[in-house]
């Protein structure tokens, strides 16, 4: 299979990045990040988290981020939200688009969202309802894709099982996590092919974590296979509150230098995305993580 022609960077720095941040960051620097991060050409951008602010401290100023956005015209912001709780909040702050996450892991669920994998997709089904007479988009999650850090491998059958359920419930798109960043690149292929089997390729993006360094090579084995929507997060900012030892995801600005030199379109500019880069790693003193970032700024 040829690769895409363009893919779509859905920017999860500013949730999946800093969620896991012990030091409460400030609301201010949160939307300095989102509007660089739209400046420098990203359309999609999970701006927050409306989950429980005893399970994520760092998300808990989830309305004043929603509400406190300088919206950009033809950027769609998102936004996690767990269960009617977390969508109705959302719904109140104008949130663009959510997303439910599940996973392919029971014992990850369990730590991740306190319930069955089971249980969550009945606990999505009315999220979806809701959201769907809102006329507001839903993503899935699941997480596990690849390995889970309690259960060890993970069964492509059970990842292609909750991301059908997911898709056939009306997720608009099946987003793919290895959340610990374990797979390797014929791994991640062939549980994207036993997915593709049950959700048509253009409805599944590729969410990786970069923790033993092989996101980038695994993003290239899924977009030989067609996928052409990737998660990424500016400087490889992140790691998983509930998965210890997790690094971040992989770098956004590594993932455009990846595609520019494929030639395959993203709209991003490149130089100004590694500025944030820069920026928000000084920011909030973490190392940036991303190695085009840190050539670029070098120069
Ligand atoms: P629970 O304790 O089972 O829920 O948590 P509950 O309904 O019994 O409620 C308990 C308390 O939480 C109550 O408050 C609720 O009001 C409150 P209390 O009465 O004790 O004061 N609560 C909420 N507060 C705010 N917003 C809400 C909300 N819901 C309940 N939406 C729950 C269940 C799902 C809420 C909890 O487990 C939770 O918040 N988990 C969040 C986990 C999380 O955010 N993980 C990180 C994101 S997932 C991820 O990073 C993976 C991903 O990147 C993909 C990948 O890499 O694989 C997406
Ligand atoms: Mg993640």
């Amino acid at each position: 299979m040829a690769f895409p022609q363009t893919v779509r960077l859905v920017e999860v720095g500013p949730r999946d990045g800093l969620q896991n941040e012990p030091e409460p960051i400030g609301t201010e620097t949160k939307l300095a990040l989102i509007d660089r991060l739209g400046a420098a050409g990203l359309t999609h951008i999970e701006a927050a988290s409306f989950v429980s602010p005893k399970w994520v401290p760092q998300m808990a100023d989830h309305r004043e981020v929603m509400q406190g956005l300088t919206r950009r015209q033809g950027i769609s912001y998102s936004a996690l939200t767990p269960n009617l709780k977390g969508l109705e909040a959302a719904l109140e702050c104008g949130v663009d688009e959510v997303a439910v996450f599940g996973a392919a892991s029971e014992a990850f669920s369990q730590k991740n969202i306190n319930c069955s994998v089971a249980e969550s997709l009945e606990r999505f089904a009315p999220v979806l309802e809701r959201a769907r007479e809102a006329k507001v988009r839903v993503r899935g999650y699941v997480s596990c894709v690849l390995g889970c850090p309690y259960e060890g491998e993970i069964a492509p059958a059970k990842v292609a099982e909750v991301s059908k359920a997911l898709y056939e419930m009306g997720c608009y798109e099946v987003s793919l996590g290895d959340t610990i960043g374990v797979g390797t690149p014929l791994k991640a292929k062939r549980m994207l092919e036993a997915v593709a089997r049950d959700v048509p390729m253009d409805k599944l993006a590729a969410h990786f974590h970069d923790t033993y360094g092989q996101a980038l090579a695994n993003l290239y084995a899924v977009l030989e296979e067609g996928v052409a929507v990737i998660d990424s997060s500016v400087a490889g900012l992140g790691g998983c509150p509930y998965a210890k030892g997790a690094s971040g995801n992989v770098a956004s600005e590594d993932v455009v230098y990846l595609l520019d030199g494929l030639g395959i379109e993203s709209g991003i500019d490149l130089d100004d995305l590694a500025a944030t880069g820069s920026w928000i790693t000084q920011a909030i003193g973490r190392p940036n993580r991303s190695k085009a970032s840190v050539a670029l700024s070098a120069k």
